[in-house]
């Protein structure tokens, strides 16, 4: 069998489907052109009929995409099938991800329909994608729940209708990963024709076993695995790409490789944390902030003397650079362009100036400048194109007084002030702020975070806000929380659909 895996990363359509996590155009073909240069082999760029916006994403992406194949996902339906195609148009390497449920849930609850009928659906759906695309992926959805014997059928099916890839999706993250690897073993041994296409793993981690149900699959002769950064996904998310790779790097005995380079998977992941405001656990595996960090003394002590006591992945061969200089308020550009291209962040010397004027009145409040303190400035730079923008915030707090805020916001340029009271400083200052953007908006999420430690922190703000039936998502940082909760309520507004927002 062969010994290369492939890596389809799903970042961009998987990951992209959580709430809060939407990026635009521009931030998906950022995010691309990272995949491109860690290596990945398949790129899942998005779901073209779902929306123009995924449509265009797809084609953009396409352009400026050069080495992976670039795939959109369909159902199991002509409409989406053909604009899939079209929104390929420009792709150098294209493929087309079609499928449809099939385990008995899926039949009979969401198609109302029976095994047979699927089955000539799925052939139908690969036979019309092999009319626009040679490479043609089949996603049998929720094939975890699927019985291994009709999951056969099925695959036999489509690879006879000409599927190149056959994706085989624990949609709802149940399988142990002995039945896993098992479900993955029977179709190498039972398909008619399997050695014309390549297996597929796609693991979903509800239940936390979505790396070790990925490598059960892999060890059992699936060849490409789906993964994304960080493990981001819909509810618990998807198999992270980077314990993968770095568990068959690790691991040699396996003998199975990736085309990736390793050493961009740091930078990739606060990319993708930053531009999709999505904090990564501290103790994430392999790019989790203490991933890395002993503190016990006898960690520490095994450490200083071998570094393989206690340590099994060298830092570095994943991108972090061990020497990072911490940033303070002497450090000077060049040094702040280093650290932000460390993180995967190139920056045009204009906005690097910007960010760098932001990063001294920072430092200039906090002592030492960490890595997501960076990534926020750098994003916080996205806000300059905000057409409604806080000017100034002045409040009033305390036990035994009522809160009070002054707020002053300019709207393209037009000047606007509003003072309110309120049961806290944050209700004060989105009273305020409804003054004079008199709108029926409902606050329906808010959650507040400190990036690192100290007092002296940047808090980040998550928000979603209801408006005219749509929600909406807002971020805001600032060391003053209440600042940050008005930048996020602000970030809102900026993402209302109305012309005029007063
Ligand atoms: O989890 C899943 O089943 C999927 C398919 C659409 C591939 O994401
Ligand atoms: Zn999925």
């Amino acid at each position: 069998m062969d010994n290369k895996l492939f890596i389809f990363d799903t970042t961009l359509r998987d990951g992209e489907q959580v709430p809060g996590c939407q990026l635009n155009t521009v931030e998906k073909i950022e995010v691309a052109k990272k995949l491109e240069q860690l290596g990945v082999d398949v790129i899942e760029a998005g779901f073209p009929i779902s929306s123009p916006g995924d449509f265009n994403s797809v084609v953009e992406i396409s352009k400026a995409v050069t080495w992976p194949t670039i795939c959109a996902l369909t159902r199991a339906v002509e409409k989406d099938i053909i604009v899939a195609a079209d929104s390929l148009k420009y792709a150098k390497r294209k493929r087309i991800h079609t499928g449809i449920g099939t385990s008995d849930y899926h039949i009979k609850y969401k198609f109302n329909s029976t095994r047979e009928e699927i089955i000539e659906q799925a052939v139908a759906a690969v036979k019309f994608a092999k009319k626009y695309v040679d490479d043609v992926e089949f996603y049998a959805e929720d094939a975890g729940r699927t019985d291994n014997e009709y999951l056969a059928r099925v695959v036999e099916a489509v690879v006879k209708a000409g599927a190149t890839v056959v994706n085989i999706p624990d949609t709802t993250g149940y399988c142990l990963p002995e039945e896993y690897g098992a479900k993955i073993k029977y179709l190498c041994d039972h398909v008619a024709g399997i050695e014309n296409a390549v297996i597929s793993t796609h693991c979903h981690n509800d239940l936390g076993m979505a790396t070790a149900n990925t490598m059960a699959g892999v060890i059992n002769g699936a060849r490409q695995a789906e993964v994304t950064l960080n493990g981001i996904g819909e509810r618990a998310g998807n198999t992270s790409l980077e314990e993968v790779v770095m568990i068959l790097k690790s691991h040699k005995e396996l003998n199975i490789d990736t085309n990736i380079n390793t050493r961009t998977i740091y930078p990739a992941s606060r990319m993708v944390s930053g531009l999709m405001n999505m904090p990564v656990q501290p103790n994430k595996a392999i790019v989790g902030r203490n991933a890395f960090a002993h503190s016990s003394g006898i960690h520490q002590d095994g450490v200083l003397k071998n570094v393989q006591t206690y340590e099994i992945i060298d830092p570095k061969d994943v991108g972090i650079d061990e020497n990072s200089i911490i940033l303070t308020a002497r450090s000077g550009r060049a040094a702040l362009k280093h650290r932000l291209s460390v993180l995967g962040m190139e920056l045009s010397q204009e906005k690097l100036d910007k960010v760098y004027q932001e990063f001294l009145k920072l430092a200039d409040r906090k002592k030492e400048i960490h890595d997501d303190d960076i990534m926020v400035l750098a994003g916080a730079d996205r806000s300059l194109n905000h057409r409604v923008k806080v000017d100034y915030l002045q409040v009033t707090s305390g036990v035994g007084v009522r809160s009070v805020a002054a707020l002053g916001i300019s709207v393209t340029g037009e000047k606007f002030e509003a003072a309110a009271e309120g049961n806290g400083p944050v209700d004060a200052a989105i009273k305020a702020l409804k003054k004079i953007i008199n709108r029926q908006m409902t606050l329906k999420e808010f959650t507040i975070q400190a990036i690192s430690k100290g007092s002296d922190d940047v808090g980040k703000v998550h928000m979603q806000v209801e408006y005219n039936g749509n929600c909406y998502y807002g971020f805001g940082a600032n060391t003053d929380i209440i600042a940050a909760s008005v930048e996020a309520y602000v970030d809102c507004i900026n993402k209302f659909r109305d012309e005029n927002i007063i």
